[in-house]
């Protein structure tokens, strides 16, 4: 995995109005502290770009629980964003130890977490499904034992467009 400084952010302004973005931030499993603070950045850059409000909390929303995710159930992540005209991609990967079986994460109320985890809030069972509900497009990929890559679409243009590309 690669090692990035946290919070490199490039813009290049492309033409006009079309802005693309690239950053990464490193996701630190089992620190609380600092969950949460890549989704903030994402959060952050979509307002300096002018995004829909409703594109920035559903986007926020599902990059959020894909990050407390990797703080809850995995060891060190990272959080890969791509912004362009018309898409927001967002990647968040970990080295944790993956998910046996992806369908029944999905399940609401289906939770591994731990007693400590569960003590500070979480462990519902309930982050997966509310990152279907909020992405456009949701795609995860994991090997048990390797770790856990969630990858986030949102269309900046209209929901259908990027939908149908599932
Ligand atoms: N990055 C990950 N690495 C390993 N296991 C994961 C990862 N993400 C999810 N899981 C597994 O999928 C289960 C369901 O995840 P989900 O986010 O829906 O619920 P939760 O994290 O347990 O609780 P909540 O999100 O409601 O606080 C987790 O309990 C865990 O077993
Ligand atoms: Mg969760």
């Amino acid at each position: 995995m690669r090692i990035v400084v946290p919070g490199r952010v490039e813009t290049h302004i492309l033409s006009g109005m079309t802005e693309r973005m690239h950053f990464e931030h490193n996701i630190v499993g089992g620190d609380f502290t600092r969950a949460g603070y890549a989704s903030s950045q994402v959060k952050k850059a979509l307002k300096t770009l002018d995004v829909d409000m409703a594109i920035i909390k559903r986007t926020v929303v599902a990059t959020y629980e894909a990050e407390v995710n990797v703080v809850a159930h995995a060891c060190n992540g990272m959080m890969i964003v791509d912004i362009d005209g018309s898409t927001i991609q967002v990647v968040i990967q970990d080295e944790g130890p993956g998910i046996e079986d992806v369908e029944q994460a999905m399940v609401e109320g289906f939770s591994t977490a731990s007693s400590e985890v569960r003590e500070m809030g979480f462990g519902a069972g309930m982050g997966l499904s509310n990152m279907k509900k909020n992405a456009d497009s949701l795609h995860i990929e994991s090997e048990p034992g390797k770790g856990t890559k969630v990858e986030i679409l949102m269309a900046l243009d209209g929901r259908e467009e990027v939908r149908s590309k599932k």
